[in-house]
């Protein structure tokens, strides 16, 4: 069995092929906006989503970074991991998640956390703009 080197090949994958980069109109009631920064680097991340009213899914989502490559391996991967969830299913999602996926190393823990962070944000960004959409999701446990 061979060692492992360096990073893992699908931290390389979503590096030099981020899915999803992009940016929505902050200004769409159907959009949350999440902005983020990582206090140990000063490394900032915007993810964004769009929510399909009805069914309380993400329908998109875009995120742009000026983070290294395991942040934008991270928020690559999170936005194909997220699309079509629930809020409440996307909420759930531990930055654990996505390092133990992309075989961060330790010091590269607090990237993953930027996507962690920053998906949560958005979501309370649209739960904010959205004040009633929680308690129609909340309805068949
Ligand atoms: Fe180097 Fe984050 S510390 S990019
Ligand atoms: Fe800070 Fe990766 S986000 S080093």
């Amino acid at each position: 069995r061979q060692q492992r080197r360096g990073y893992h090949e699908k931290v390389l994958d979503h590096y030099n092929n981020p899915r999803n980069v992009g940016s929505m109109k902050k200004t769409d009631e159907d959009v949350g906006t999440g902005l983020v920064g990582a206090p140990a680097c000063g490394d900032v991340m915007k993810l964004q989503i769009r929510v399909d009213k009805d069914s309380n899914k993400i329908r998109d989502v875009v995120f742009k970074t000026f983070g290294c490559g395991s942040a934008i391996a991270s928020s690559s991967y999170l936005t194909e991991l997220v699309r079509g969830m629930t809020l409440e299913e996307a909420g759930k999602i531990k930055n654990t998640d996505v390092a133990k996926e992309l075989c961060l190393p330790p010091v590269k823990l607090h990237c993953s956390m930027l996507a962690e962070d920053a998906i949560k944000s958005a979501i309370s960004d649209y739960y904010l703009k959205n004040p009633n959409s929680r308690t129609t999701d909340l309805s068949g446990t």
